[in-house]
């Protein structure tokens, strides 16, 4: 890591509040020329160039990008490593895709050496993005799980993983047992949760895939380590509904069957929550936990169309998850696009603004890292991403006719991918250049 302060002189724009509690115009600060300080890793100054760089010396060092918008790295709150060499399998709804595509996928990571190859495409391709941090699904191998890590910790990224928790309705090649359940995930958590900046999720598939002995574990893993997350699926497809109905005939509803267990938490993360019921969104409010918005996987499996505004009515935190390998991109902001047409569909707009806090201060809001990252802050780490507005022809010529910030943005989300990420910095060091 540098210890050199350094500055970064260009457009800054950040989300410093959501939108719909403190209004658009407070919402972000924007800098058309402006510049930050960064040293060891952490932000120590954002704002206009001229201000910020009058109180440095004058040998600090100035790294000047010309036509380029800075921002905070992107936050995926829900995302598969093991399936990145599955994304885009065709023709299947939810449960068919699991079974034809995902588990053959899965069986294949108790190898470490499979592991590592694709947590390093993963990394490369997060990063490539502009996403400096995601709450990840591993596999039910503990190999999955220490491979990835290891490989994050080797790229300093704030990364969540956690071992899939799974004892039944699964093939036996990605069974775990109660007992092995817990040896395995305590082996993991001690052997990585707050180890530099990772964190350790907790992480039973999705209720099917578990029985209530299993969801027991789960709850005491979580009782005995203090600050670990709780990840898993909720309410997805109609089908898996009516599964768990069957499977859990005591338990009033879904969440009910997560909550009876004790699962439900301000570190709890339910990928998907499309087809909750109202009591269901108050408890998700009331317990602090966080639903993860994936437009791109519920589009793709036909799951259905999150009704967001609802879930923000209740007051429940919500962040924005690819879900790759059911999500069909890395990119968080094609996750935008996706997002904002999901909203159309149900007659709601989607404000670029919101879009920007959703996919940045909102994420960290819902994984309880809004302290550290989210933002370009004074005291955050310097998670940041350097966007070339004029990427394509397209992207310039349509760039060219715009008079807001705010229809800048709005282009850039539904147009943007991959190709507008130049640079992404990791804690203060450059860790992916497409220059
Ligand atoms: N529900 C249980 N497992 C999965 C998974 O791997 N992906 C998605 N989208 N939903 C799930
Ligand atoms: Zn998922």
């Amino acid at each position: 890591m540098s210890t050199i302060r350094t500055a970064y002189r260009s457009a800054i724009l950040h989300s410093i509040g959501d939108p719909d509690k403190v209004g658009m115009e407070n919402s972000y600060e924007y800098f058309a020329d402006g510049a930050m300080i960064i040293e060891n890793g952490i932000v120590q100054g954002v704002g206009n160039a001229d201000e910020i760089l009058a109180n440095e010396s004058s040998d600090i060092t100035v790294k000047v990008y010309e036509n380029k918008l800075i921002t905070s790295g992107f936050i995926d709150t829900h995302v598969h490593y093991p399936q990145t060499g599955m994304i885009a399998s065709y023709g299947e709804q939810l449960l068919d895709w699991l079974n034809n595509y995902t588990f053959p996928a899965e069986g294949k990571f108790d190898d470490p050496e499979h592991a590592t190859k694709v947590a390093e495409i993963f990394l490369e391709e997060l990063m490539s993005n502009g996403t400096t941090t995601a709450l990840v699904f591993g596999t039910v191998h503990k190999a999955s799980v220490d491979s990835f890590f290891t490989q994050a910790e080797l790229r300093n990224l704030r990364i969540i993983c956690g071992k899939v928790m799974m004892d039944r309705n699964a093939p036996d090649f990605l069974t775990d047992t109660i007992e092995s359940c817990y040896e395995d995930s305590k082996e993991l958590i001690e052997r990585w949760h707050h180890k530099g900046r990772l964190h350790y999720a907790v992480t039973p598939r999705f209720a099917p895939t578990s029985t209530p002995e299993q969801l027991d574990v789960a709850a005491r893993l979580l009782n005995e380590y203090p600050d670990l997350y709780m990840h898993t699926h909720l309410s997805e497809n109609l089908k898996e509904i009516e599964w768990v109905k069957e499977l859990f005939p005591e338990r009033t509803n879904y969440l009910d069957v997560y909550d009876h267990h004790g699962l439900l938490s301000e570190r709890s993360v339910f990928a998907h929550g499309i087809h909750l019921c109202d009591s269901e969104c108050q408890r998700l409010a009331d317990t602090g936990s966080a639903v993860a918005f994936c437009p791109t996987s519920n589009l793709f499996l036909g799951s259905g169309l999150l009704d967001l505004p609802r879930l923000e009515k209740f007051g429940v935190n919500v962040g924005m998850g690819t879900d790759v390998g059911a999500g069909t991109c890395f990119s968080l902001l094609s996750t935008m696009n996706e997002a904002y047409k999901v909203m159309q569909l149900q007659g709601q707009a989607l404000s670029p603004f919101k879009s920007l806090y959703l996919a940045t201060l909102g994420g960290a809001n819902a994984l309880r890292l809004e302290d550290k990252i989210g933002n370009l802050a004074v005291g955050k780490e310097a998670d940041f991403v350097v966007l070339d507005l004029a990427a394509t022809p397209l992207l310039k010529f349509r760039m060219d006719n715009s008079t807001s910030l705010e229809e800048t943005l709005f282009a850039l989300m539904l147009m943007g991918d991959d190709r507008v990420v130049c640079e992404t910095y990791v804690y203060g060091e450059n860790r992916y250049s497409s220059l």
